[in-house]
């Protein structure tokens, strides 16, 4: 995976009001299958997608009140990712190394974020920019790295932090774009849109037409390259 795509870094997996409480969805982070739910106490967790029984992928299971049961054979597992009763069993108590793999899961700014290693932080904060809202998410045919250049060259593009870019949809409306590498072939784009208005359903349609051309035109090559920079910062011509 390329240097723009640190595994120590936060990395965005979708909006938070996608998420339901009870719901269970898998999600992909540099090759790795990942699976993200959320309790009936509205947290959301992210853990390593497979069963630690019979390696059933756990996106298949279901919520039972804050704990994510494996479709199998039934095992629960609590939040903090630990066995916490078997059917088969109903009397044992499970040892505290029967427990899923589970990864950060932090919800800001409308998305949750989680990360492959260790940021060692929270998640970039996006506080500064106004009535910020999430918009859409899509996955894009192209490796993380070209789509991760095309968003740089978009007008007014700036850097926010790893994988994430600021960049102008109107006068007043800058787009907030977060790249998910799900492998080095494709990746997810999370769209969040800030306006000096309030949010509304306009705004949102106009990023969503956005977001399906600027697809289509990094699966097609279609996306202008930045003009090359000349000594100084002058445009080159010729
Ligand atoms: S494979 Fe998950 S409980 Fe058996």
């Amino acid at each position: 995976m390329s240097d723009l795509f640190p595994k120590d870094s936060w990395y965005a997996l979708g909006g938070s009001a996608a998420l339901d409480a009870g719901a269970v969805s898998p999600a992909c982070l540099f090759g790795e299958e990942r699976v993200v739910w959320r309790g009936e106490d509205g947290a959301s967790h992210v853990w390593h997608n497979q069963c630690i029984h019979r390696g059933m992928r756990l996106q298949y299971g279901f919520v039972d009140q804050n704990r994510l049961s494996c479709r199998y054979h039934g095992w629960r597992f609590g939040g903090d990712g630990k066995c916490a009763y078997i059917p088969a069993h109903p009397d044992m108590i499970p040892p505290d190394d029967f427990c899923v793999p589970a990864f950060p899961s932090v919800e800001s700014d409308g998305l949750i974020w989680t990360t492959a290693g260790e940021p060692g932080d929270s998640p970039p904060d996006l506080s500064d920019f106004d009535n910020l809202a999430f918009c859409r998410s899509l996955i894009i045919d192209a490796d993380p790295a070209g789509v991760a250049r095309a968003v740089s060259g978009l007008e007014s593009a700036r850097p926010v932090s790893n994988g994430v870019t600021a960049a102008a949809l109107s006068t007043d409306e800058t787009l907030v774009l977060a790249v998910q590498p799900l492998n080095d072939r494709k990746c997810q784009l999370h769209i969040l849109v800030s306006s000096t208005s309030a949010d509304t359903p306009a705004t949102r349609h106009k990023c969503s037409a956005w977001a399906r051309k600027f697809r289509w035109q990094v699966e097609n090559n279609d996306i202008p390259q930045p003009a090359p920079q000349a000594a100084g910062g002058q445009e080159t011509t010729r």
